[in-house]
């Protein structure tokens, strides 16, 4: 099981903080943002992680993250020259991932809960994507599943009348396939290839299965929901990150 943590794009709901830095820099808790993703990474028992980041970034995470031998695992990077999209980040993922599963995290994503059973139940039989859905407030500002029994039927990006409270939270589950998927994207209309069109895919064949979290999550890429996220992980240490 290969790990990849996408911590490109621009940020430009949390700007003018993002003209200077990008998001997942910023302080959350303790630590910068995406200590914490990589921490849900690190404890879900995946061992080999590959960071993806604008090039302004790479080096300060570099200094930040380093080579993961503190935390047991291998870390590598990879620049993102042009803020394309979550898919367009992911496949740059391509050759690290290989012909393995994979688990991926949006470096912005904040959780509680322990991603570690599910990772070992996909490792056992990778096939198919898995996704981790939430149950919020405003559903408008995320990925929306529609749910229909225990199958998700369909999801859409940032619907102005959502059909369910379901957000789609920025954990994501895959088989080796998930790069031919991408080679079929066409770019939105915000000109961005959407992880999203990935998930539908994956729907269109029948081959996703979800999980409600129970725990907490914030996706923390605004202002409000990055105050959220700092009382959330307020208590928040790792010794591992001394
Ligand atoms: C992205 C995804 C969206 C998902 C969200 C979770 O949105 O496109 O489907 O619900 O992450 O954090 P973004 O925050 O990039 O607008």
């Amino acid at each position: 099981m290969k790990g990849v943590i996408l911590a490109g794009g621009t940020g430009t709901r949390l700007a003018p903080l993002t003209h200077l830095f990008n998001k997942h820099l910023l302080p959350v808790g303790r630590y910068p943002m995406i200590v914490h993703p990589f921490m849900q990474m690190v404890n879900s028992g995946v061992q080999d992680v590959l960071v993806v980041t604008s090039p302004d970034t790479v080096g300060f995470l570099a200094r930040l993250i380093g080579d993961g031998h503190r935390q047991g695992v291998q870390v590598s990077y990879r620049v993102q020259e042009h803020p394309g999209g979550i898919a367009h980040g992911l496949a740059l993922a391509r050759d690290f991932v290989g012909e393995h599963p994979c688990l991926v995290i949006l470096g912005d994503n904040i959780l509680t809960d322990n991603l570690k059973p599910y990772v070992e139940s996909f490792r056992a039989a990778p096939q198919g994507a898995h996704i981790f859905v939430k149950a919020v407030d405003d559903p408008t500002r995320y990925g929306v599943a529609e749910v229909r029994g225990n199958q998700v039927t369909r999801i859409v990006e940032k619907p102005k009348q959502p059909k369910s409270n379901y957000a789609v939270t920025g954990i994501y589950l895959y088989d080796e396939r998930v790069f031919a998927v991408i080679d079929r994207l066409s770019p939105s209309g915000r000109g961005e290839y959407e992880i999203t069109d990935v998930n539908n895919d994956y729907i269109g064949r029948h081959a996703m299965s979800h999980t409600v979290l129970t725990g907490d999550w914030v996706d923390a890429g605004t202002f409000s929901s990055m105050q959220v996220a700092n009382q959330l992980m307020q208590d928040c240490t790792y010794p591992e990150f001394a």
